[in-house]
């Protein structure tokens, strides 16, 4: 099992749209960003997360064994694009937080993360993991997004504007696959929706979560009196929700429904107050 602990070396992908080599960490301004705790757990915690990748494409190979095109994409584009975010956003916790013992703490994340990520996580059907895959997409790009625009460092600003086009593109390319499972595996909407509904609700604890705790812990470890988790976590939550993009996360999320302009129309208020209450709140 490899763990993604290197950093550093350039991804052997030609395909990627940006290349961490094109960072100026040298330019980072560190006064603007070195006393944030807000950004230093939002930017580490999503390493984590990104350079844990290679465990999610092992699993979704496996389940999508028939599909050898798919296959290239996954280990040829997507896996390298993530890695690559993962590694970008270490470096740059590493520039500026040089103090933060990232591999040790990647490495308690790793551990119990590793555990979580199983062929079991995955949706009944191929096409239900798509939906599944789009809303980790939708929740990358918000989240990318919303960090994007509260902070006010460049080079941070240019990183998280980088990795949210990647994670759009995702996106879209998971959503094409989806179409052509729908028609192969004649899925009902009600079964699109058990599937978006399984993922949502999972997006406010999981894997996030399971970061958070590591990267506080790290973090204050050596402090005589560590912030709750809880604490940290709503704090989080509450500058986030400022930015968050939601009428675009409900764009993101509904897609798969396929509803018709008019349908959509008629939904998008009652799906956005109820993807508010879901994600908001
Ligand atoms: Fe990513
Ligand atoms: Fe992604």
């Amino acid at each position: 099992m490899t763990t993604s602990l290197s950093t550093g070396s350039p991804s052997g992908s030609p395909s990627l749209r940006w290349r961490l080599e094109e960072l100026d960490l040298d330019a980072i301004d560190r006064a603007a960003v070195a006393a944030r705790d807000d950004i230093f757990l939002l930017v580490c915690s999503a390493s984590f997360i990104e350079s844990g990748t290679d465990l999610y494409t092992r699993n979704l190979l496996e389940f999508f064994d028939a599909d050898a095109e798919f296959g290239a994409w996954l280990r040829e584009h997507w896996e390298p694009e993530e890695l690559q975010h993962g590694r970008a956003l270490r470096a740059y916790v590493e520039h500026v937080w040089p103090d933060f013992d990232w591999p040790a703490a990647y490495g308690d994340f790793f551990a119990e993360y590793s555990a979580l990520c199983t062929l079991d996580e995955l949706e009944p059907t191929r096409g239900q993991e798509l939906v599944a895959r789009c809303i980790v997409e939708m929740g990358t790009t918000t989240y990318y997004q919303a960090l994007n625009a509260i902070c006010d460092e460049p080079v941070l600003r240019q990183l998280s504007w980088n990795i949210r086009t990647d994670e759009v593109q995702h996106y879209k390319n998971f959503y094409r696959r989806f179409l052509e499972y729908r028609r192969s595996e004649g899925l009902g909407r009600s079964q699109v929706i058990a599937a978006l509904w399984r993922r949502v609700a999972e997006l406010r604890r999981s894997d996030a979560d399971v970061a958070l705790r590591h990267v506080s812990a790290w973090r204050w470890r050596d402090s005589p009196e560590p912030p709750a988790l809880r604490d940290v976590r709503q704090g989080l939550f509450e500058r986030m929700r400022t930015e968050y993009p939601i009428e675009l996360a409900v764009r993101m999320i509904i897609k798969p429904l396929q509803l018709g302009p008019r349908l959509q129309r008629w939904a998008e208020r009652p799906l956005s107050l109820l993807a508010r209450h879901v994600l908001l709140n």
